[in-house]
């Protein structure tokens, strides 16, 4: 039976767009049937006996592979967070098209699959190999402008040096069951530290290529402005930049004056670790480190508590809060222009009331 979507946020109804209520993280792993949902097209009934994952492309020995036959390779289980490319939009002013997400378009599951380089060692990958599409069996016409004419199939592509990483999953669980219809059954991929829109779901075929590919949604949609050779280009977005978020309070919470309150929240890099995360109750002037709940795991969040007192005067406060990184790198204060819809890593104001 298809998990109920009780408890999540509508972004958007069909295709399914839902998000996290951010305020409700409580344990390490986020549960299945609170985790984000962001599909562009209907979910695809597909059936597990009739299921076929080809792998083919520039490799020596393409081949097609059964659901069970994946089962029966060596498994891996691996903890990793997933952060929609375009999670927090809501909070860019003024206001950009898109789903409009808040904080919970993130989440923190184990998954358990084969190692794409397994498969993609099986098949020979062909040495100027550069790149691994992934392809999805979902289909459909892109929302915004502008678009292709005709339907096409959810791909991303992956380069070979990250889609040879262990950590990179062709996976058929999610927290120890069985993908669910949204989130890719049966079979997805999983890129750890990379942006959600890499995980390709309802994974169908697996193919080496020569060239980049310069699809629609490596150059139109999850793309941004670099520039080469003075020339502005797209590029596809890839790593996760780092980030922290504050789960309580929420935005706009009423806290009582002078009282004692944990303000919690998670943080989380794409390939390397958050070691620090630091707090502001005071739109930025000042800041108490925070306290780790979880450890530094690649690829993985940690949450974080910080226990503050609310202040005696009654009124309207902001809330910060930053990461930094091992190497001492820190999250911005500001959007980063090129990233244009996405990459929303800024430390974001959290505004809050304390009442008498
Ligand atoms: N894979 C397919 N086939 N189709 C999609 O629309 N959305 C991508 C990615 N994989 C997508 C997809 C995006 S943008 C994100 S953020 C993640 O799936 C979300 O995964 P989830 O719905 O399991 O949380």
């Amino acid at each position: 039976m298809e998990p109920s979507p009780a408890g999540l946020i509508i972004r958007q109804k069909e295709p399914r767009n839902l998000e996290t209520p951010f305020d409700r993280l409580d344990g390490y792993l986020t549960p299945t049937e609170m985790f984000y949902i962001r599909s562009h097209f209907p979910t695809p009934n597909l059936d597990r006996a009739a299921y076929r994952l080809h792998v083919d492309g520039a490799v020596r020995h393409p081949f097609v592979l059964s659901y069970d036959e994946l089962r029966a390779m060596p498994s891996e289980t691996r903890v990793a967070t997933l952060e929609c490319a375009g999670n927090s939009r809501v909070f860019l002013v003024p206001q950009v098209p898109g789903a409009q997400w808040e904080l919970g378009a993130a989440g923190n599951a184990e998954w358990t699959g084969v190692p794409l380089r397994a498969l993609l060692e099986r098949a020979g990958l062909a040495d100027d190999a550069c790149e691994i599409v992934l392809e999805g069996a979902d289909r459909g016409t892109p929302k915004e402008e502008p678009r292709p004419a005709d339907p096409i199939l959810y791909v991303w592509s992956v380069p070979c040096a990250k889609a040879l990483q262990p950590e990179v999953l062709v996976a058929y669980q999610m927290n120890g069951r069985e993908l669910t219809p949204d989130h890719g059954f049966p079979v997805r991929a999983l890129v750890p530290g990379h942006y959600g829109m890499a995980s390709v779901k309802w994974l169908t075929r697996i193919m080496a290529v020569r060239e980049p590919l310069q699809g629609y949604w490596q150059t139109t949609d999850y793309a941004y402005w670099d520039t080469l050779n003075g020339n502005p280009v797209r590029r596809a977005l890839g790593e996760m930049q780092l980030k922290s978020e504050i789960a309580r309070p929420r935005v706009y919470e009423i806290l009582p004056a002078n009282r004692p309150y944990t303000i919690c929240g998670a943080a989380w890099a794409g390939e390397t670790d958050v070691a620090e995360v630091s707090v502001s109750t005071d739109g930025g002037r000042n800041w108490a480190e925070a306290e780790f709940l979880d450890p530094a795991r690649r690829h993985a969040w940690r949450r974080w508590k910080l226990d503050w007192r609310t202040p005696n005067t009654p009124g309207r406060y902001t809330l910060l809060s930053r990461a930094r990184d091992a190497s001492g790198v820190g999250q911005p204060d500001e959007h980063d222009l090129k990233y244009g819809t996405y990459v929303i890593n800024h430390c974001l104001p959290i505004e809050i009331f304390v009442g008498q």
